[in-house]
């Protein structure tokens, strides 16, 4: 069992031991009801305190009994909450570090509470498209009021405990200890004072009420719903809550379970729960083991001070991280110096970043012409031209100054990573780190696993990449790795559709109706059409065989490079970000298909966002198939993170999976009728058709 019994004279205490945060599984359940037990059975104990070992109190839910029946296995949560408030001797919470979800609702159900200062507080499971659902809905507004509680459970954010007790009125908290040292003694001590006190008292017994009414949750409701489009959760936690301030603490606690039930189905949850554990699983690679020696990172090295070097170095020094930027000429170092400079400065003027953290992180910046100065970091990232010639002279100079053990990455979008490592007599200390743009942003960071690197390297990567705040997905070598290599075909389909009777506007609207960031166009607008148009020009050779829509190529030739150039599939006005639908384009469009012998139809949105996500599933099989990626929910992962792909739909293998894979081969098979789909595009990859012959999914 997780959970530890002990009689310190009068008082027994039953700590939760459950690492990492004390999460409340089925053995540690069980713990607190046989101690629970034990402490009602013994005559010498007037009193029992309830505490977590460790670096919590309890973080909630056991996630690794997410969906398994254990969760629900008796003693449930809520049983093991009757036992506390059921017990016949007082019950005191010792509350430290962190008490979320299931933590606080155990919390709740005791008698007393003593809490730690700094001991964050709250309701998440609405992060996961939930609600609290063992009473948190219904005891939370009693013990601290509707509206700070109804805050709390909405938003999912924590908070400090000392700030809740300071509430007026509120009963979350009898005590504040002096210091978190000084909880167990203190919570002891409060634990005696209250051992003859009669009749105990109760959360549920408290009254609930809002003086406004009907008219609070009224406005409470128009709020939340303008801000919760695409999630059913947040709205149905107001109905909880206005629940428990209208009605008696059974039916609240009635009312709880029946819409818990309820979003549990939800495809938005699934999505949500699919990415909290998927964002986990990551992390993970299957043959290297958690245990693996990690190198140490202390300083890191950048190559090239342009768009994307400012950014990764940017990275390291929010995390502390000493960090020396090589270039060729000084002007290039001072170039890339005054975009971080001016970063910086955007976020002290905006307030986000105090001055003194901005000199902080500015003190860890130094500058070099010379490699023979790189010589002592730990790591080196390279971000130079996208150009092979470029990179083989980049790493044979850091194979010839880097000391032994340090790790050379290169931030590369499209080039071999094993041709890259091969420059060096060290391959297996080369790794592939492919930031996005802009890189001191965007949380995705595809790993990427070369031929040869070592497995520590990998790891050690791992680990550099949580203390940065990305989300790794690791991913095999090849063109484009996950994110781009699927992104190809997504364009395509896009250059399809136009040739078909779309309008660049039409397809955006849609796709981002169904929720992406942006739509495709003007994702490429952002990025710049040009990166793409020159992609495609280097493999024109390789790709002879491959169909493209060649109205991007003939945007390109007019100079419409995106937003940078104002003009891309769209017009922009200077400093401004709105896409302004262009004419010309559109005539341009419709000249090409014309020059092609193509009729235009009309083309319903459910079908734009069909063949866009299909395309994207498709490649996804191709990549998961041939091991690129090591499972679904990294591509999911990937999308969500680095493209825009809307949360609530879980990624594209999941919404595919909830699709069902046999209809998206049957709805494959109906796209490749299409005039300008050539049958080849739409081949379902081979796994994609064994999941879907076998009624089987991705995830
Ligand atoms: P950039 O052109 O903005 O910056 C490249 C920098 O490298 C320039 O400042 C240049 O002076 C410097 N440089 C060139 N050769 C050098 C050498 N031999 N030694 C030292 N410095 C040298 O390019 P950007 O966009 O930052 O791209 C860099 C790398 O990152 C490329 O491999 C690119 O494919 C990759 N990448 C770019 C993304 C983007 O959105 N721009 C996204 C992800 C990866």
């Amino acid at each position: 069992m997780t959970a530890h019994y002990q009689v310190h004279g009068d008082v027994a205490v039953i700590t939760l031991d459950n690492p990492p945060v004390n999460g409340l599984g089925l053995s540690t359940r069980q713990g607190i009801a046989h101690g629970m037990e034990q402490a009602l059975a013994d005559a010498a104990v007037t009193s029992i305190v309830i505490t977590g070992a460790g670096k919590a109190f309890s973080g909630g839910a056991d996630i690794r009994e997410f969906g398994s029946p254990k969760a629900m296995q008796e003693p449930n949560l809520n049983s093991v909450i009757t036992l506390l408030e059921k017990s016949t001797k007082p019950v005191v919470a010792a509350i430290h570090t962190v008490a979320m979800g299931g933590g606080l609702e155990l919390a709740l159900g005791c008698h007393y509470r003593v809490v730690a200062p700094g001991t964050s507080i709250a309701l998440p499971e609405v992060k996961l498209g939930l609600l609290p659902g063992a009473g948190g809905t219904q005891r939370l507004p009693r013990a601290l009021g509707v509206e700070p509680a109804l805050n709390m459970i909405v938003s999912g954010e924590s908070i400090k405990a000392e700030m809740l007790a300071m509430l007026p009125g509120q009963k979350l908290f009898d005590k504040v200890a002096a210091s978190p040292a000084s909880l167990a003694d203190e919570a002891l001590a409060f634990a005696r004072s209250v051992a003859a006190t009669r009749p105990l008292p109760l959360v549920r017994d408290l009254p609930c009420k809002h003086p406004l009414g009907d008219a609070y949750f009224q406005f409470v409701r128009n709020m939340v719903g303008a801000v919760s489009k695409n999630y059913p959760a947040p709205l149905q936690c107001v109905d909880a809550v206005e629940a428990a301030a209208t009605s008696r603490f059974e039916a609240g606690m009635a009312k709880e379970r029946e819409i818990f039930i309820n979003l549990m189905w939800t495809s938005e949850s699934r999505a949500l729960r699919h990415l909290f554990l998927g964002e986990r699983a990551a992390s993970k690679i299957p043959d290297v083991p958690s245990d693996t020696p990690l190198r140490a990172i202390n300083s890191v090295a950048i190559i090239g001070a342009g768009t994307m070097g400012g950014g990764i170095a940017m990275n390291f020094m929010n995390a502390g991280v000493p960090v020396k930027m090589l270039e060729m000429k000084q002007e290039a170092l001072d170039r890339g110096l005054a975009t971080i400079r001016g970063n910086y400065e955007a976020q002290v003027k905006k307030g986000k970043l105090k001055q003194a953290k901005y000199d902080e992180r500015m003190a860890l910046l130094s500058t070099t012409l010379s490699y023979d100065d790189l010589s002592g970091t730990d790591l080196v990232i390279e971000a130079v031209f996208e150009e092979i010639g470029v990179k083989e002279a980049v790493f044979k100079e850091l194979d010839r100054v880097m000391k032994p053990g340090a790790i050379l990455a290169s931030n590369t979008s499209t080039l071999d990573l094993n041709k890259i490592a091969s420059f060096t007599k060290r391959p297996q200390d080369v790794v592939g780190l492919h930031f996005f743009s802009p890189a001191n942003v965007m949380k995705l960071l595809e790993v990427v696993r070369g031929e040869k690197t070592a497995k520590d390297v990998m790891a050690t990567v791992m680990a550099v990449a949580k203390k940065i705040r990305k989300t790794a997905v690791v991913s095999g070598v090849c063109d484009g790795f996950i994110g781009n290599r699927m992104i190809e075909q997504y364009g395509r389909q896009g250059g399809f559709l136009l040739d078909e009777g779309c309008t660049p506007e039409q397809v955006d609207k849609a796709m981002e109706k169904f929720g992406m960031a942006m739509g495709p166009f003007r994702m490429g607008d952002l990025a710049g059409n040009d990166i793409g148009w020159a992609i495609r020009k280097r493999r024109a050779t390789e790709r002879a065989n491959m169909k493209y829509s060649k109205t991007a190529d003939l945007l390109c030739e007019k100079g419409r490079f995106g937003q940078k150039t104002g003009a891309g599939w769209y017009d922009y006005k200077p400093g401004k970000r709105d896409a302004i639908p262009n004419a010309e384009v559109v005539k341009m469009i419709e000249d090409y298909r014309a020059s092609q012998g193509i009729t235009p139809r009309k083309i319903s949105d459910e079908e734009i966002v069909q063949r866009l996500v299909f395309a994207l599933v498709n490649e996804g099989a191709h990549i998961l198939e041939e091991g690129i990626a090591n499972k679904a929910s990294d591509i999911d992962i990937c999308y969500i993170f680095g493209y825009g792909f809307p949360p609530h739909r879980g990624g594209p293998m999941l919404y595919a999976d909830e699709m069902g894979l046999f209809n998206v081969v049957q709805a494959m098979h109906r796209f490749a009728q299409n005039p300008r789909d050539d049958a080849e595009f739409w081949k379902p990859a081979p796994l994609l058709a064994k999941l879907a012959a076998e009624g089987k999914t991705f995830n």
